[in-house]
């Protein structure tokens, strides 16, 4: 499968989705919103895929955000179908069912925010700057930064960072939960891939469910996610990596997980 603004390499059963327009900071435009959706579901599809790391080319951006030459030229209702096509594949990334590492080497802003909070994991370098800049230019974020950033770090927080639109060094994404780890700039990559190995060896239909569970949970009243948990549960304790788990446990060994 070939792409116009991704790069794609397998390292065993790891993924590294590069996102490559470094000339405009990885900006996204239409061909690079699609070429992740085509990638994504290609990545979804083959079972030998067990986690992916997903960052920018080049060493100053993750994503500086919607390619705004683009957003500049938009005929008015051509703005709904815009998002309503990033949203699509954000929420794409988000339950993919399978790990997705943010591996943030710059500036994470706007669309590039966006897409960090769509992946299940984020990893920082120390120099990342991340934020929703788009009260800035007078619009307001529309890949889904409104939903995600309040969900992932509070009203109050989110609200700041909308209405400001300040970009948080990678330290204060820190401590505010926006990412999970910061780590320098030359170990980010090693870091992600690592961690993203760590969970490609876990039991894929456990992770795949625990992804779910928190997504869909989050969504409904205690009560459903509660519900939602117990019938996952009772899927999951009916795979062959669930008597392989308990088995290897139980012989002091380590499992070998196969996804069934
Ligand atoms: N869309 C399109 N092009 C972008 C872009 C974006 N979101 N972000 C950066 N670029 C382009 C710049 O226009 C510039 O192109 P040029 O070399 O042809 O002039 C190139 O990328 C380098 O960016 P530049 O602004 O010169 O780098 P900088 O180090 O001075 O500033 C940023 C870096 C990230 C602070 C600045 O580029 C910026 O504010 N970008 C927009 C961020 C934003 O508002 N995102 C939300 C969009 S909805």
């Amino acid at each position: 499968m070939s792409f116009e603004n991704l790069l794609l390499e397998r390292d065993d059963a790891v993924a590294v989705l590069t996102i490559n327009r470094p000339q405009v900071l990885n900006a996204l435009n239409s061909a690079t919103i699609d070429d992740l959706r085509r990638a994504v579901l290609e990545l979804k599809r083959d079972e030998t895929v067990r986690a992916i790391v997903l960052t920018g080319a080049g060493e100053k951006s993750f994503v500086a955000g919607a390619d705004i030459n683009e957003l500049a030229a938009l005929p008015p209702v051509q703005g709904r179908e815009h998002a309503l096509q990033g949203q699509h594949v954000f929420d794409l990334i988000e339950n993919l069912g399978k790990p997705v590492v943010a591996a943030i080497n710059g500036y994470a802003l706007g669309g590039g925010c966006e897409l960090a909070m769509a992946c299940t994991l984020r990893i920082a370098a120390d120099t990342a700057r991340i934020g929703q800049p788009e009260i800035n230019l007078g619009i307001i974020p529309g890949y889904g930064g409104t939903q995600r950033l309040s969900r992932l770090v509070g009203k109050g927080a989110a609200l700041e960072m909308l209405l400001t639109g300040k970009q948080l060094t990678a330290a204060e994404a820190l401590q505010m939960g926006l990412v999970n780890r910061v780590v320098s700039a030359a170990s980010l990559l090693p870091d992600a891939k690592a961690l993203a190995a760590e969970l490609a060896a876990k039991a894929p239909v456990a992770v795949q469910y625990i992804i779910d569970a928190v997504n869909r949970g989050l969504e409904v009243s205690f009560d459903k996610g509660q519900f939602l948990e117990a019938t996952l549960f009772g899927l999951v304790a009916s795979t062959e990596d669930m008597r392989e788990g308990t088995s290897a446990f139980l012989q002091k060994r380590k499992p070998v997980f196969k996804g069934r």
